[in-house]
């Protein structure tokens, strides 16, 4: 399993680019179930949940070639056949985004058999919602061996039927699944209480360009008129919002001058608002966002949200950040249980954190010092690495390999503005 050594205490200066949003590309490849015709993305990011993806498309039948023509970041899919409709457990277990395939593919084919996800380091992540919608919309699911199977009406043959939904819950990946489904179904569907995130109206306009009939993709209420078929389509994916609030946190807790470029502002409101409150500069461009910080951060409270909240995605960055703020900041988790897995690890660090319920208190400024710590999630990784850019000597972060399936070239970029990270494999070369 691949290490990060980072020694801290360079400032961050220069500029860094942003990739693709992992979280947009994923849906966007999924939605290539829905037509027979080549689908064309750009700005793929080279990461681990898109290679699963194009695994999990290719075990089911498709084409996807990564890294297409003469462009690494271009994709091209064709699912002609799917002979094979089926999200196997050995996919689905490492990457729960499998679940988006289950909305297209019984639109498209009539049945699916979708493993149904474990359980996770950030809670139990449930997908009911996404198999309610479904349901109202037709369709018969049933539960067998560890598995889901759906079918259409009238036993696989028929098509969904639009429906009125009003989500229970705000669920990013339910409203993207079941806005898939509809595209094909017969009828009108009305959606409420809808996830109103760029990867939403991302994953829209890519099924508008092939042909689907869809409004109101990135408020509440999203009306889909379904069509009987949908065709081909080339879509560039929006650029990443984590990574590139990961970046600006980066610039912040090193006292940098980093500019985040390639990136689009206005996904980044909540974050922008609440470092500025933390005493950091901000310049804002058309597609740039500059950052300065002469290391001397306030605390403030952070309470995450749903879109265009604060990001659940964003809060353990934050953390990091706020151990370096003087004085109290609350961090106050509402989307997911139990996902404070780097608190631990920011303690062993020096940081002094104290967790109640959903809320962890942080009391700073920590001198951090370096130490051996242990990535338990794509986020959490994250976070440890923004600690050991400031902590004292060198840290040694172990199982990186959660943050390669969201990051691209993470390292290599951090490098290119000044920190020392590198990459370690192991010595006994096991993955
Ligand atoms: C997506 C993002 C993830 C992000 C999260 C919240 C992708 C691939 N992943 O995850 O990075 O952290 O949004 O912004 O886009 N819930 C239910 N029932 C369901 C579905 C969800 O109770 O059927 C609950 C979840 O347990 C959670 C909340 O709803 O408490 C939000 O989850 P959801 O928005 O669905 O997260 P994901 O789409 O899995």
């Amino acid at each position: 399993m691949d290490k990060f050594v980072v020694r801290g205490g360079n400032p961050l200066l220069g500029t860094i680019k942003v990739s693709g949003a992992k979280n947009s590309a994923l849906p966007c490849m999924a939605a290539a179930i829905l037509t027979e015709d080549e689908v064309i993305l750009e700005n793929i990011p080279q990461v681990r949940d898109i290679e699963t993806e194009r695994k999990l498309l290719v075990s089911m039948g498709a084409e996807v070639e990564l890294g297409y023509g003469r462009a690494q970041h271009r994709t091209r899919i064709k699912c002609g056949i799917l002979s094979d409709p089926v999200a196997k457990y050995e996919i689905v277990k490492t990457m729960r985004a499998s679940s988006l395939v289950l909305g297209p593919l019984i639109a498209r084919t009539g049945i699916a058999r979708v493993a149904m996800p474990g359980g996770c380091a950030i809670g139990g992540r449930p997908i009911d919602l996404h198999i309610l919608g479904l349901e109202a919309m037709g369709a018969t699911i049933t539960q067998d061996h560890g598995y889901l199977e759906a079918r259409s009406p009238n036993d696989g043959k028929g098509r969904l039927k639009g429906a009125h939904i009003v989500f229970d819950k705000i669920t990013v990946t339910g409203t993207e699944d079941l806005l898939m489904a509809a595209a094909l179904a017969e009828g009108e569907s009305v959606f409420e209480n809808c996830a109103r995130e760029p990867e939403v109206t991302d994953l829209a306009a890519l099924l508008i360009a092939m042909g689907a009939k869809i409004e109101g993709a990135g408020t509440g209420t999203i009306r889909i008129q379904g069509v009987a078929k949908l065709h081909g389509a080339r879509h560039r994916i929006n650029p990443d919002r984590i990574e590139a609030g990961t970046f600006l946190i980066a610039g912040a807790i090193t006292g940098g001058d980093l500019s985040v470029d390639s990136c689009e502002p206005k996904h980044l409101g909540a974050l922008i608002t609440k470092i500025e409150q933390c005493g950091v500069k901000i310049d804002v461009g058309v597609d740039k966002v500059r950052v300065r910080s002469g290391g001397d951060l306030k605390a403030a409270d952070m309470t995450t949200e749903e879109y265009p909240g604060f990001p659940t995605d964003m809060q353990a960055q934050y953390m990091a950040l706020a151990t370096q703020a003087e004085g109290t900041s609350t961090v106050t988790e509402n989307i997911f249980e139990n996902r404070f897995m780097h608190v631990q690890e920011l303690i062993r660090m020096g940081a002094n954190i104290t967790i109640s319920g959903r809320t962890a208190t942080v009391r700073g400024k920590s001198p951090l010092q370096s130490a051996a710590v242990m990535c338990s999630d794509l986020r959490a990784s994250a976070s440890l690495v923004l600690a050991a850019l400031v902590a004292d000597g060198e840290t040694i972060l172990d199982r990186v390999y959660h943050l390669d399936r969201g990051y691209e070239h993470f390292e290599e970029k951090l490098r290119g503005v000044g920190a020392q990270i590198r990459r370690m494999g192991d010595v006994f070369g096991k993955k």
